[in-house]
């Protein structure tokens, strides 16, 4: 899809679960449009904010001082309205209201569906990948997964040393209800013991149950069980290990202190590529496109190809975390 005339004016939204270095892919899309001289709009709150028309000029002096800030500075929503024929056909008219002849989508999937309709009501749309939860097909990196991770991993190495200390499992949940991404990469990390995917558990309790207790004979203080959110039930995890092998357990779920928090460099770099990006597909006229990174390079795919592509967590991720442990 093309865009069929001059772009003059262009607008700029978050939208899904927020994700460290969203503020830096925002401050790439304002000031690479400023500069290549178009006007750039911020929307407020995803799709919701487009609908109440929550649309206002950016300055480059607006986007100062947010590279380091985690969260977003435009607010992010979910937006049931614009799962609707009529909401999205009143999006694209209000973005014809304003004069926006595109639009940059920071988010995950969902978000990019959403784009992917107001293309198909005229106006330009790109897509940004942003979500810590890397499950978004068509991209090697989404905006905030790092900052996610590293999160995640210094609370769990925190979680170690008084598991360490008091001889006992832990049961650590960290996000991702449909992806084990996070899990699978704080896992391996972290040197940990058990590491629950959604992709894969198979819900074989007495086999994490054996591997506690055999892990007490090699002299093991403390095992660590990585959880992903998706599998969930993590204090009921930890209390029929305990109660099966006499070893205390505890569980502790990470949550939403994996989404907040200072970008990492990682994020803050690729969120300002990607955003420039975006920007610069539009100039060129295109439409209804993704970007993404590719053998660390950023590239770009058509939006519906880029909902059909399928990713899968590598076995030989999954092969080497059960290959590090202690024996
Ligand atoms: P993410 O972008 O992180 O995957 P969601 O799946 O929650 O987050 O989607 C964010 C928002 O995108 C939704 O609340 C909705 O407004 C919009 N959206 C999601 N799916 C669609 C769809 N099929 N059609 C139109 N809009 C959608
Ligand atoms: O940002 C991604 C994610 O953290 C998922 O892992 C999680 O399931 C979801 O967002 C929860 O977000 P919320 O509680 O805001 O709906």
């Amino acid at each position: 899809m093309s865009a069929d005339r001059k772009i003059k004016k262009i607008g700029v939204l978050t939208s899904g679960g927020d994700a460290p270095g969203m503020n830096a892919a925002i401050r790439a899309v304002v000031r690479s449009g400023l500069s290549q001289g178009i006007q750039v709009v911020g929307i407020e709150r995803g799709y919701a904010g487009l609908l109440n028309e929550e649309i206002h000029e950016m300055k480059s002096s607006d986007v100062s001082d947010i590279i380091q800030r985690g969260g977003t500075i435009l607010y992010t929503a979910r937006c049931m309205e614009f799962m609707t024929e009529e909401g999205q056909a009143e999006g694209a008219e209000i973005c014809r209201k304003h004069g926006i002849d595109g639009i940059v989508v920071i988010g995950g999937d969902g978000s990019y569906r959403g784009a992917g309709k107001l293309a198909m009501h005229g106006i330009n749309t790109i897509g940004v990948p942003g979500t810590i939860d890397l499950d978004i097909a068509s991209t090697e990196y989404s905006i905030g997964f790092d900052t996610a991770v590293n999160t995640a991993m210094e609370a769990i190495d925190k979680i170690r040393d008084t598991s360490s200390s008091h001889e006992r499992c832990s049961v650590i949940e960290v996000m991702g209800r449909s992806a084990g991404y996070i899990a699978i990469c704080c896992g391996i990390a972290t040197g940990s013991d058990d590491i629950l995917l959604p992709e894969n558990y198979d819900g074989n309790e007495q086999a994490i149950i054996d591997h506690v207790l055999n892990n007490r004979k090699v002299g093991k203080k403390h095992h660590l069980i990585i959880n992903a959110e998706g599998i969930g039930h993590s204090a009921t995890l930890a209390k029929h290990i305990e109660e099966a092998t006499g070893v205390e357990s505890r569980a502790t779920i990470l949550g939403y202190l994996q989404r907040g928090g200072s970008p990492s460099c990682r994020d803050r770099f690729l969120a300002s590529l990607m955003g420039s990006a975006a920007v610069d597909l539009l100039l060129k006229g295109k439409s209804n496109r993704v970007v993404g990174l590719k053998s660390g390079k950023v590239v770009d795919y058509d939006l519906d190809e880029a909902l059909k592509m399928e990713k899968t967590i590598p076995n030989d991720w999954i092969r080497i975390s059960q290959l590090l442990l202690r024996r």
